[in-house]
């Protein structure tokens, strides 16, 4: 299973996505892989966003060895599931797609823990405050998703 995480920047909800992902996965022994990407280009080579760090580590994960990219087309094909964190990321990543496998990769990750009711992660680059419950909002889709024993959707 190969999982991208996407948000807007890629410095702040994705990275932490990431992080989180691969913490659930190395606990359960999967291998696995994980990746994450932005829609848009304006931080690409940059490390997450401060706030994301610290929060991260006030967790025990270490997502200082990411670097943001843009998400790109060819993602459809080196990614089995594509988690997006809103909306936004929704419409802006399917714009990409070209075929029904490949929207049928893709997310809206908090679909793990509100299924159908479209939710966002909010957008925290703006709310230092907002940082902890992006964390825990995303540790529990990603809790759910790597529990769920179904990764055929
Ligand atoms: P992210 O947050 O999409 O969670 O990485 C943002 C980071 C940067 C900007 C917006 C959102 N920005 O406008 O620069």
């Amino acid at each position: 299973m190969k999982i991208l995480m996407v948000c807007l920047g890629n410095i702040c909800r994705s990275p932490l996505a990431e992080g989180i992902m691969k913490q659930k996965i190395r606990e359960a022994a999967f291998d696995w892989e994980v990746d994450s990407a932005g829609t848009g280009h304006w931080h690409a080579g940059q490390l997450p966003d401060r706030r994301s760090i610290i929060v991260a580590g006030q967790h025990g994960i270490d997502i200082t060895d990411q670097r943001a990219r843009q998400f790109q087309a060819d993602d459809f094909e080196r990614f089995d599931k594509i988690f997006v964190m809103d909306t936004q990321n929704l419409r802006d990543v399917l714009r990409h797609a070209r075929s029904d496998g490949h929207r049928a990769k893709v997310e809206l990750i908090l679909d793990q823990t509100h299924p159908g009711q479209d939710r966002n992660v909010p957008d925290p680059y703006y709310d230092d405050d907002g940082f902890e419950e992006v964390f825990e909002m995303l540790d529990r889709a990603c809790e759910l998703f790597v529990a769920r024993g179904d990764w055929s959707t």
